[in-house]
């Protein structure tokens, strides 16, 4: 079976971060930045012989894209997308904030690309713009979307925030199994938690619940019933003492205190964090490309 190590996904990052530090120091919505790496992953993309497509929209007056990239082979009634924001905050670097999500989910198109694999589910790989102004790139993606498009789509996977410094190991939460807060996913939002989890546990983690409280580019899609799932290491929340004994965290602390700040850069990354989350990314994305962890109907 393929190697799922991640150094890749460490490169990608490092090019998103050269490519802030060469346009004005960010990539936020309507900057150089933000065109700069939207050519970088879509560069990558093509190389790989994926189908890549811009949507454009406006935000206010500005234009701007969300990136698609999808297999030319797999039955498009079961399409997997995989999404992250590419765009950043107008502050820094936007290094985990979501550098590590686009970078991961880059690194599993790359991945799956390089292995051969013949995908039975096609697989969509998702950039999206202006995610940090209010979700409006996937919002404008989902919208734009007919009813049999959305029902084409089997699942949504969202990757904003896998490398928090003090990082926590959150799955969407698709069966409310806390029974508070935000009520439980689109059915078969269980199901790719549980997918999730497993493959987690499989890298030495124990990773909990986080909510779908509407916070990133799921929402959009669990507001017509998408199942969705993600991994996440959490934000300007901070640990607990029982999360920090089974992360090896510090507890009390926010997992990450550079949340939408200037120091959100490399050195801000937990690369250990990264690099599993990376690996259990490209793992599950050539899983549910060979099978879906969702019962058919
Ligand atoms: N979407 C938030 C941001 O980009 C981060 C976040 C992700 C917060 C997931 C909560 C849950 O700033
Ligand atoms: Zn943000
Ligand atoms: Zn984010
Ligand atoms: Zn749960």
């Amino acid at each position: 079976s393929p190697d799922y190590s991640a150094p890749a996904a460490m490169t990608h990052l490092q090019e998103l971060d050269r490519i802030a530090a060469e346009n004005g120091g960010n990539r936020a919505v309507g900057t150089p930045g933000y065109e700069a790496a939207l050519d970088y992953v879509q560069q990558q993309l093509d190389q790989a012989g994926f189908v890549t497509t811009r949507q454009e929209f406006t935000y206010g007056g500005t234009t701007t894209w969300n990136l698609l990239a999808e297999t030319e082979g797999g039955n498009a009634d079961n399409t997997v997308v995989v999404g992250a924001h590419l765009d950043g905050v107008e502050s820094g670097h936007g290094i985990n904030d979501n550098g590590s999500g686009s970078a991961a989910v880059l690194n599993s198109a790359l991945q799956y690309a390089e292995s051969g694999a013949e995908p039975a589910n096609k697989l969509r790989f998702a950039f999206w713009g202006a995610e940090e102004v209010g979700l409006v790139g996937s919002t404008h993606y989902v919208d734009t979307l007919s009813q049999q498009e959305r029902d084409q789509i089997a699942m949504y996977l969202n990757y904003d925030m896998v490398g928090s410094n003090n990082a926590g190991y959150f799955t969407y939460d698709g069966d409310d199994s806390d029974g508070v807060g935000a009520g439980p996913g689109p059915d078969g939002s269980a199901e790719i938690e549980q997918a999730l989890n497993d493959a987690l546990s499989g890298a030495g983690v124990e990773p909990d619940g986080t909510d779908f409280d509407g916070r990133s580019d799921y929402g959009p899609f669990i507001e017509v019933g998408i199942p969705s799932g993600g991994i996440f290491t959490g934000a300007e929340g901070r640990m607990t003492q029982e999360q920090a004994q089974k992360w090896n965290g510090r507890a009390g602390e926010p997992y990450d205190a550079c949340y939408h700040q200037a120091c959100d850069d490399l050195d801000n990354l937990n690369n250990e964090a990264f690099e599993k989350n990376s690996q259990v990314i490209s793992s599950t994305v050539a899983d549910f490309a060979a099978q879906l962890p969702i019962p058919q109907s």
